[in-house]
């Protein structure tokens, strides 16, 4: 078992806190901070209990000065401080006198929040490669560390694994849920589906092919159907299509007939905007675009989703963020939502689709991991918790 914050004397202690604060943000607004708001607990246990709290996160990926300029971390600031309904210094930089004297100044209870952790990716991927005197320049702000990033820890950044490697450390409260929860998936009481979803399959090989093994059934759907019905012959006309991976598909299709269970029709259209017709596979035209599940198809999810007991869902259905091509992904999640089976859906755009169609509270767990919680799926380590102390 890992250390918790829970373990620690925090009263007037340094407490780093790594959160995952890699937010969507659209023309300066945040559209969704599910992230903000599952690190709270562990924010107000560290404040309750005298701790000063210094927050590091990273917030997309940094490889211009452009992107520099569109991924401050001063948005999430304001967002934080509402949540928690009291101050948030913001320091604009990752290392530097400003931060330095901030941390010395810091009373019992207050809170720094540290500037997007990858604007040190601009001068050779020092965070992204847990450069070791970075980590040592952030471990020196501190006296404690603690991970309750979830969604960072497949990655082995200086901001995570090089900090921990050199203090005290131990897991949040939203780490610690979220590997309880996916937790459950390593016995799943049967029939054990999958549901996956999303554009590509060469996204997805390794947990797709790790999946397929655990599960009684899986259900694909999304963009990457298309790949996986082109590999039985079908015609897609012009849907999306992942060539690289067409042999990968037969493969699985193979080995696992019984299992892979595809769209049998799809919502249809010329283009993205045009008019939109449901269609059984065999009536694609060349020019036909799937953008979504068909009804058949949800009828047939919904026959297997009725005698499982635990689903996994990965990857929405549909182009869901257009409202004409969301109905398979919102159907399937109003019938999931209406079942007492264990249901867990993997982080992501999944996440996000729940949580914005009204789901927040309908499942046994939403993961805020998109790519962490796939990888702890496939039974990998993560390198973030890994290197966590154990009790
Ligand atoms: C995520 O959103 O999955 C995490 O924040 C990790 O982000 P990354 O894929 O850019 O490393």
């Amino acid at each position: 078992m890992k250390r918790t914050i829970m373990d620690y004397d925090l009263n007037n202690k340094k407490v780093i806190i790594r959160v995952d604060f890699n937010v969507p943000i659209k023309d300066k607004k945040i559209l969704d901070d599910n992230r903000i708001v599952m690190a709270l607990d562990t924010i107000n246990y560290a404040i309750n209990h005298n701790a000063k709290v210094i927050l590091l996160s990273h917030l997309g990926r940094i490889k211009t000065i452009e992107d520099k300029q569109n991924n401050s971390l001063i948005l999430v600031k304001d967002r934080l401080s509402e949540l928690l309904n009291r101050d948030v210094l913001f320091i604009n930089e990752t290392r530097g006198k400003a931060l330095e004297d901030a941390v010395s100044n810091m009373k019992a209870k207050d809170i720094i929040l540290v500037e997007n952790t990858r604007f040190e990716d601009l001068n050779g991927k020092l965070e992204s490669s847990n450069d070791d005197t970075l980590a040592r320049y952030w471990a020196n702000l501190g006296d404690i560390f603690i991970n309750d990033a979830f969604a960072t820890s497949h990655r082995s950044h200086a901001s995570n694994v090089g900090i921990a490697s050199i203090l005290p450390n131990g897991i949040g409260f939203l780490v610690k849920d979220e590997l309880d929860k996916l937790n459950i998936l390593s016995e799943p009481k049967r029939p054990y589906t999958i549901i996956l979803g999303g554009a590509k399959v060469s996204d997805k090989i390794n947990v797709i092919s790790s999946l397929a093994k655990k599960a009684d059934y899986i259900l694909i759907g999304g963009g990457m159907a298309y790949t996986f019905l082109k590999a039985l012959n079908n015609n897609i006309g012009a849907s999306i299509i992942d060539n690289e991976s067409i042999d990968f598909c037969k493969e699985m299709l193979s080995k696992y007939k019984d299992k892979i269970i595809l769209p049998k029709d799809s919502i249809t259209s010329k283009s993205l905007n045009g008019n939109s017709v449901c269609k059984l596979n065999e009536d694609f035209e060349d020019d036909d675009i799937g953008y979504d599940i068909g009804l058949k198809t949800i009828d047939e999810f919904k026959s297997i989703i009725d005698k499982s007991n635990t689903v996994f869902w990965n990857g929405p259905l549909g182009y869901f963020e257009i409202e004409k091509y969301s109905n398979g992904t919102k159907k399937i999640l109003d019938i999931l939502s209406k079942t007492d089976k264990t249901v867990i859906i993997g982080g992501g755009d999944t996440a996000s689709a729940a949580i914005n169609f009204g789901y927040k509270k309908s499942f046994t767990h939403i993961s805020t991991g998109g790519g962490a919680s796939l990888e702890l799926l496939e039974g990998k380590e993560l390198p973030g918790i890994k290197i966590i102390s154990d009790k």
